[in-house]
């Protein structure tokens, strides 16, 4: 498995943080009805900043947090065992959203920031298969994310945080690349206090676009009801 967070996993976490700032308290309200004896489970769990707000959910439930990116992966293993409380309920898992062995009975799903890795049968197929082992009343909790169609985002810089006497920037800009994908380039660099680049990466990763009609019917079609709300976050449960 190729690691796409090769590059960009040095600056995910630092530059994910202001985001989840944001995310947290819709992403709380919207896994409200997680059930406390099934699994929580988070894909793509990245560095597990979505993976602490899930664990807070149901205090009692096991958590797995499934990463494919070894970088993440690594930081995402030593932020949980950091913490005494996660380090005994969070079971981070190396696989992908389609390969990895999902628990019978999930309590609640997280999908955040991942759902345009998936190509539109992979997609499909990720929603069944975590429809159909989610509790009556569970949450699947995920968003979406700009452009909703294949067209171009001019680059602008997404956020800058400073550590040290250095300030880690990102930014990027999207292409359309396919009649629903964009190719995001991303830029990263390091400044120095006065503000000279010291170093400057670039990655680049394949985004399949979904517009929110489309993945309300893709969940409607796996078996759940569906709403947007706040910040685009979507919360889908199981029809009865
Ligand atoms: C933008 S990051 C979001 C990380 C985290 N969910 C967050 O919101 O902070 C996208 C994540 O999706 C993961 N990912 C990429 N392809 C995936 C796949 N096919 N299945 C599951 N996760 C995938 C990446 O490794 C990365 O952790």
């Amino acid at each position: 498995m190729g690691d796409e967070y090769a590059i960009s996993g040095e600056y995910l976490h630092l530059l994910s943080e202001p985001a989840w700032d944001g995310l947290r308290a819709p992403v709380t309200e919207a896994l409200h009805g997680a059930v406390g004896d099934g699994t929580l489970l988070d894909v793509g769990a990245g560095t597990g900043l979505g993976t602490e707000v899930l664990a807070a959910a149901t205090p009692e439930a096991d958590v797995v947090a499934v990463e494919p990116s070894p970088v993440l992966r690594a930081v995402l293993l030593s932020r949980m065992t950091a913490r005494p409380d996660l380090r005994q309920r969070v079971t981070v898992v190396a696989a992908d959203a389609l390969g990895a062995v999902l628990p019978a009975r999930l309590g609640a799903v997280l999908a955040m920031n991942m759902i345009g890795h998936l190509d539109p049968d992979g997609r499909r197929t990720f929603l069944r298969r975590v429809a159909e082992r989610l509790a009556p009343g569970a949450p699947l909790v995920l968003n979406l994310q700009p452009p909703a169609e294949p067209k171009p985002v001019p680059f602008s810089v997404f956020g800058a945080v400073p550590v040290g006497r250095h300030t880690y920037e990102g930014g990027g800009s999207a292409e359309p690349s396919g009649p629903d994908t964009v190719t995001w380039r991303m830029r990263y660099r390091v400044l120095d206090a006065d503000g000279t680049p010291l170093r400057e990466d670039h990655a680049a990763y394949r985004w399949h676009v979904t517009p929110a009609r489309g993945l309300i019917a893709e969940l409607t079609e796996a078996g759940l009801t569906a709403e947007v709300g706040p910040l685009d976050v979507v919360r889908a449960v199981r029809r009865p």
